[in-house]
């Protein structure tokens, strides 16, 4: 019965890719639905801070050693249940080799705010606005992580930031792209709101053969890539790890029918989109940029694939 429910859901994706996704009205509509209903009543799972396939060490050893540091940071309303989900945070931020002392930051896509959160506790920045289409994910966050004064939250669309041209010196997105249907528009948004030099910290899934049009669209809006790094087997690895808490939470969360459909979205083992990550289908990029003056020559990229 679970395998037919499975099946017929794969269906409703197949028709949702093909047909109604690349309605750009369609797809803003139903992704602001989709996540309203998920936050729908604010008051239960406060640790649910994070909707992303989460981050881990593909060997043992460096998995070790990379969990014991971020044990080591300030994690109130963290839980066994997120941690994978806050170790994709953890890697962007110890993997950045620029410097996040005295600088503005902004969330674009900031979901529950727990990346939001994470950062303003753990690193010496200045500000960090998060920013999500999501209504009620932004009054979530702005109940839950009003105790930290660097951070604030507001609503808003990743196609129109509400900020002025050159104010942000960081601009986070994770995990959150593949639901604009603008993705250029997007980008020319990032880079508008961005300081010269200032960095744009990316990372999402897409399917392999995107790759060049994504790089096509940072050059073109005067994005440099300093660092490219595929990271599938370490979302495959969190994956791996944490398939049975995410459908323990799946149980909490979502009528009985909604299952299979959750599970697909959340990556859960042997589902859709975990099989296309496992067969190279579909790749997570992580890519460091930095907005260039207008003089500035394109340096090389710097590729660990
Ligand atoms: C998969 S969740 C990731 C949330 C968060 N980054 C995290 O890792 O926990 C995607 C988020 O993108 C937001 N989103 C979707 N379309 C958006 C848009 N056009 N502008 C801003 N946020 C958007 C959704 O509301 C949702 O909160």
């Amino acid at each position: 019965m679970a395998k037919i429910g499975e099946f017929l859901w794969r269906i409703v994706v197949f028709i949702f890719e093909i047909i109604l996704s690349p309605l750009p009205f369609f797809k803003k509509f139903f992704w602001k639905r989709w996540y309203n209903w998920l936050s729908r009543d604010k008051t239960i799972e406060v640790d649910f801070l994070f909707m992303n396939y989460g981050h881990h060490e593909v060997s043992e050893n460096k998995e070790k050693l990379r969990n014991g540091e971020y044990l080591k940071k300030e994690r109130s309303f963290y839980s066994p249940d997120n941690e994978t989900m806050a170790r994709l945070y953890f890697y962007l931020c110890e993997s950045f080799s620029g410097n996040f002392r005295g600088k503005s930051l902004i969330e674009v896509g900031s979901g529950r705010g727990g990346g939001a959160r994470f950062i303003s506790q753990n690193y010496p920045i200045s500000s960090f606005i998060g920013i999500d289409l999501s209504t009620k994910n932004i009054d979530f966050s702005k109940d839950l992580h009003k105790n930290i004064p660097q951070l604030s939250f507001m609503e808003g669309d990743a196609e129109k930031l509400p900020l002025a041209e050159g104010s942000v010196d960081i601009v986070f997105n994770v995990e959150s792209s593949h639901c604009y249907p603008r993705f250029e528009t997007f980008i020319s948004e990032v880079s508008r709101v961005l300081k010269t030099g200032g960095h744009f910290i990316f990372c999402d899934f897409r399917p392999k053969e995107e790759r060049e049009g994504l790089l096509k669209v940072f050059k073109k809006n005067g994005l440099e890539v300093l660092s490219e790094v595929d990271i599938t087997p370490n979302i495959l690895a969190a994956l791996d790890f944490d398939s049975e808490k995410r459908i323990a939470l799946i149980k909490r969360l979502t009528p009985k029918f909604m299952y299979p459909i959750m599970k697909i979205f959340s990556g859960v083992k042997g589902t859709l989109v975990y099989e296309n990550f496992k067969k190279g289908k579909l790749d997570y990029f992580h890519f460091v940029l930095a907005k260039k003056s207008k003089e500035e020559p394109t340096r090389p990229i710097e590729e660990k694939r």
